[in-house]
């Protein structure tokens, strides 16, 4: 059986999930890397032993990273998943994680670019659209190629807690979230429906202005509740969905981190940076961005969120003048 490579950097939290994940729906042979001595080994050992049960042929191996030619074995990866980096503690922002991630992701992109510069990326590290940017600039890869996580389960997040306040199923609920991962993304209200109708006819102001803030501290609640660490099966699953997407090339429209550029760049007001915005997901990635037309007020909201991760942008770009 020729199945797909999937390589997964980082074996924490998010990793061990997604590897989990993957290989129940047998999406193609995982390859888990981590710098920590043995723990991708260990995890894939374990995963693996579950496969009878699982009913999964799926193969999962995992490599110390005790220096950068254990790379070598991202050769052939058709898909890669970055999850590399620190995660958040109570009273931590995801801006605030970006100065160390920075410098890991710069080292794993050099890696990527030097042995798998043709796969599909996701980049799952906080401030995960930042990620994104620095993966892009480091690695030379095509942009569309690449693709941050945050849209994915910020909806996710926005579709569970609107079904839980209709007591409808989960998955009669259609809603999504744009702009960057963090505490100013954009819940999109106006499209906001319970299979077809639309969720202002639904609730109170009151009630969905309750949930857009839910939907944005989503991240900062498990925090809050772990204190030792981020979510990750929530966080699991939705990068399940986008890899998914990329594997089978289903072409789903999945709210995700994309470069904006030319007309899409001037169709949103911003320039040379990824942001969430609804995309078609396949075999070569980011297939097509959506562009949007904003209300006045939805407007505000857009350039609130774009504020912020231009800024960041801007701090990578410095990062990476020093000759990171
Ligand atoms: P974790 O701490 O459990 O795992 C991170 C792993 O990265 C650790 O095993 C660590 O050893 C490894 N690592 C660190 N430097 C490395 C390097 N240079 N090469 C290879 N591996 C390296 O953290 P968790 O919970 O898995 O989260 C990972 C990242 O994903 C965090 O930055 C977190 O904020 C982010 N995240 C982003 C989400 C999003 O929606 N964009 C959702 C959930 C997590
Ligand atoms: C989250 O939203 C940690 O960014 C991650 O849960």
């Amino acid at each position: 059986m020729n199945r797909p490579k999937i390589s997964l950097i980082g074996a924490g939290n998010v990793g061990a999930t997604v590897a989990q994940f993957m290989a129940l729906k047998e999406l193609g042979d995982l390859y888990l890397f981590d710098v920590v001595d043995g723990v991708p080994e260990g995890k894939g050992l374990d995963i693996a032993e579950g496969s009878p049960h699982w009913g999964t042929d799926s193969r999962i191996v995992g490599f110390t990273t005790k220096d950068d030619s254990v790379y070598a074995n991202l050769k052939g990866s058709e898909l890669i998943v970055v999850t590399a980096g620190l995660a958040r503690k109570p009273g931590m922002s995801r801006d605030d994680l970006l100065g160390k991630n920075v410098e890991i992701i710069s080292g794993v992109a050099k890696q990527i670019k030097k042995y798998a510069p043709d796969a599909v990326v996701i980049v799952v590290t906080n401030p995960a659209d930042i990620m994104a940017y620095a993966l892009q600039k480091v690695s030379g890869i095509k942009p569309e190629k690449i693709m941050g996580l945050g849209g994915s389960l910020d909806s996710s997040r926005f579709r569970t807690f609107l079904a839980m306040e209709l007591n409808v199923s989960v998955e009669d609920v259609n809603a999504f979230v744009i702009g960057g991962h963090g505490d100013d993304m954009v819940p999109f209200i106006r499209y906001s429906n319970v299979a077809g109708i639309p969720i202002e006819k639904l609730l109170s102001k009151e009630k969905i202005d309750a949930i857009v803030n839910r939907t944005r501290g989503g991240g900062g609640e498990i925090v809050n509740y772990l204190k030792t660490g981020s979510a990750y099966f929530a966080p699991g699953v939705s990068i399940t969905a986008m890899a998914e997407s990329v594997i089978k090339d289903k072409k789903r429209v999945i709210p995700s981190a994309a470069y904006l550029t030319g007309s899409h760049a001037k169709h949103y007001g911003a320039d040379n940076i990824f942001i969430g915005l609804p995309v078609k997901i396949g075999k070569d990635g980011i297939e097509q961005i959506y562009d949007l037309d904003f209300t006045p007020e939805e407007m505000v909201l857009w350039k609130n969120t774009t504020k912020s991760v231009i800024e960041n942008c801007r701090k990578v770009d410095e990062f990476l003048a020093k000759g990171h």
